[in-house]
């Protein structure tokens, strides 16, 4: 959730600001801005809207400086505005600050800051933030670095900030809790700083992760410096970016969603290379090895998670239900935290995030081992907080996942949670090892089937041509292929804005049916398999109320293709691992029917791609 992206060097801090938000603008566009510094003169640009159009607006100006900060915003505080966009600058004018997360005490700050005559322009918690730093300089005296370290030690909430000093061209002072900063140190004495590591990829591989809540000094001269909120002094960890430039840019397709949809038979199969020998018919997972005991004894695993990958979690109950004859619950993150969850001896907790910085998963996570649950997480990106609040874990391997509704973050977290369904079921002797050997194999040949559910793009194109006018979509599935209808019904929601909903076929009549006539499409996985007949009862009484049906089947399929509207053929695959590649073609609708309907497909509206702030 906003994009963060600071520079102090030699050179021009304007182009590296620019390049860094457009790099970041996943992560929050409803507003940007850029503060630089020249020879004591701070010039702010900021405006509602994208990137670009802050582009536009700083074109006829002096852009030269040194040292600068850049914001790209998703709102919090505030409607999206010029106003509320960041920087925001204290009242004396002389700091400008960026920043992402929630100052949940703003409020009672700002009421005790307005008593003694400062004045606000925004709505936004950030302004207050840069006033209560400038406040506590003016009250102490002590250098800015030490003014910012004092008032965060006040603070409640999430951060990552930037800030500068109109009077000190050689400093930026950088914080964070709850919310990732990374540092980039180049060579002849150039730092960049950015929310992730995007922006800093071409110019360095040498990184610094920010713990949380500690304050950094990039010093022009003295380098690297880092304090706790507490005052304990901490030696900064060098660390090699392993990021590749082309992993983040479009590589030739339209969009970033497109091009991360025909990614995914390489991601799959990098999400169980090494991990499965079908030689030997072993699975090899650190975070399942290592812990082979708690594995076996487990009463429970509970999995936590938000959005698509809560869906990735649903996938995983049948899972882990099937092979290791384990209970599973699977909990919205957000209501996981705010309950007062029972966590009993054996209980494993499996933490899911494609970003591994969603705030509620992060607290959900907290939660858990305060209660002495042991977590496991799988997370995609390296080195993220959630991959680092875990107790063990496995990372899906997928490579960054750019375009804002997920997509191959969803197939990779199915692959893994598959193999650690898999090794407990094997650990815990609950599935023969002939029966393992065949899944196993299967799962090998998952990439291959997606590759060719991808050559179903034209017909697809043409049921979306069809629809693409619909205000409303249903979709159904049956076991494995039910959280594939509601995964399917987000992804046609969030970008496209046609309100869809998945349900449980059988579910139906208990209610959604009433919505059904001729105007509705109605998306039905119908592979077959184990409910294989019953999917087809359900198509029956969707045509009986002369809804439309499109229909995902197994190749080859006849009865479903008589009753069907249209049908999207996939290869046949065991029951359990058709959400990855059933998935595919709801992806690729979801695509055609938003860029039909004229919808950035990258970036929706409303949304970002990851979730800090709860
Ligand atoms: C939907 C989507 C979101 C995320 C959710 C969790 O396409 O991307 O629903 O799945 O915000 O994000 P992570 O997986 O990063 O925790």
């Amino acid at each position: 959730m906003c994009g963060i992206v600071g520079y102090l060097g030699n050179g021009d801090a304007y182009p590296v600001m620019i390049k860094g938000l457009k790099r970041l603008e996943y992560r929050g566009y409803d507003s940007a801005g850029v503060a630089i510094l020249e020879n004591g003169d701070l010039k702010l640009y900021k405006c509602k809207g994208k990137v670009a159009d802050l582009e536009n607006l700083v074109e006829k100006s002096s852009k030269t400086g040194g040292i600068g900060i850049g914001h790209t915003r998703w709102a919090t505080h505030g409607v999206p505005n010029d106003v509320n966009a960041h920087p925001h600058l204290s009242g004396d004018q002389k700091l400008a600050l960026i920043h992402n997360g929630i100052i949940e005490n703003y409020a009672s700050i700002k009421a005790e800051l307005q008593s003694r005559g400062h004045i606000f322009l925004s709505d936004t918690d950030t302004e207050v933030l840069v006033h209560f730093i400038e406040d506590v300089r003016a009250k102490t005296g002590v250098p800015l670095f030490e003014a910012v370290r004092m008032a965060l030690s006040e603070v409640h909430g999430a951060y990552a900030i930037v800030v500068i000093d109109k009077e000190n061209p050689n400093q930026l002072i950088a914080a964070k809790k709850s919310s990732p900063l990374v540092i980039g140190i180049g060579s002849d004495d150039e730092y960049f700083i950015a929310s992730d590591a995007t922006p800093i990829i071409e110019y360095t591989k040498n990184v610094v992760y920010l713990e949380d809540e500690e304050v950094a000094l990039i010093d022009r001269k003295e380098g690297l410096k880092i304090v706790t909120i507490q005052n304990q002094s901490k030696t900064p960890y060098i660390q090699a970016l392993e990021l590749k430039l082309e992993a983040i840019e479009k590589g030739g397709y339209d969009s970033f969603m497109l091009k991360e949809i025909h990614e995914q038979p390489r991601s799959i199969r990098d999400s169980f290379r090494g991990r499965i020998n079908l030689q030997h018919g072993i699975i090899k997972m650190s975070g399942i090895d290592d812990h082979k005991d708690k594995w076996i004894a487990a009463n429970r695993i509970i999995i936590v998670a938000c959005g698509t990958s809560w869906h990735a979690g649903l996938v995983a109950e049948y899972l882990f239900e099937e092979f290791a004859r384990i209970p599973v619950e699977v909990e919205y993150a957000s209501e996981f935290r705010y309950r007062d969850p029972v966590i009993m001896p054996g209980d494993i907790v499996i933490a899911i995030s494609q970003s591994g910085e969603t705030a509620d998963t992060l607290a959900a996570i907290e939660l858990a081992k305060e209660r002495g649950a042991f977590i496991f997480g799988v997370c995609n990106v390296v080195g993220s907080t959630i991959s680092r609040a875990t107790h063990t874990g496995a990372y899906t391997h997928a490579g960054p996942e750019i375009g804002v509704a997920s997509t191959k973050a969803f197939t990779a977290q199915v692959t893994v949670l598959y193999q650690i369904a898999l090794a407990v079921a094997q650990a815990r002797q609950t599935l023969s090892q002939d029966r393992v050997t065949r899944l196993m194999a299967e799962l090998n040949s998952v990439p291959d089937k997606v590759e060719e559910v991808l050559k179903t793009n034209a017909i697809v194109e043409t049921i979306a041509e069809i629809y693409k006018d619909s205000r409303n979509a249903l979709y159904l599935g049956r076991g494995y292929s039910f959280p594939v209808a509601l995964e399917g019904a987000l992804k046609l929601k969030e970008i496209s804005y046609i309100h869809a909903e998945g349900y449980p076929a059988a579910e139906m009549k208990h209610g959604p049916i009433a919505l059904i006539d001729e105007e509705m499409p109605v998306f039905v996985i119908a592979t077959q398999g184990q409910s294989y007949e019953k999917v087809v009862s359900n198509i029956q009484e969707v045509k009986a109320r002369k809804g439309k049906i499109i229909a995902i089947v197994t190749a080859g399929d006849k009865t479903v293709k008589e009753l069907a509207d249209h049908v999207i053929e996939i290869p046949k695959t065991d029951d359990s691992l058709v959400p990855i590649v059933s998935v595919i073609p709801l992806q690729l609708l979801s695509y055609h029917v938003a860029v039909m309907r004229g919808c950035n497909v990258d970036q929706p509206r409303n949304l970002a791609k990851s979730v800090t702030v709860e």
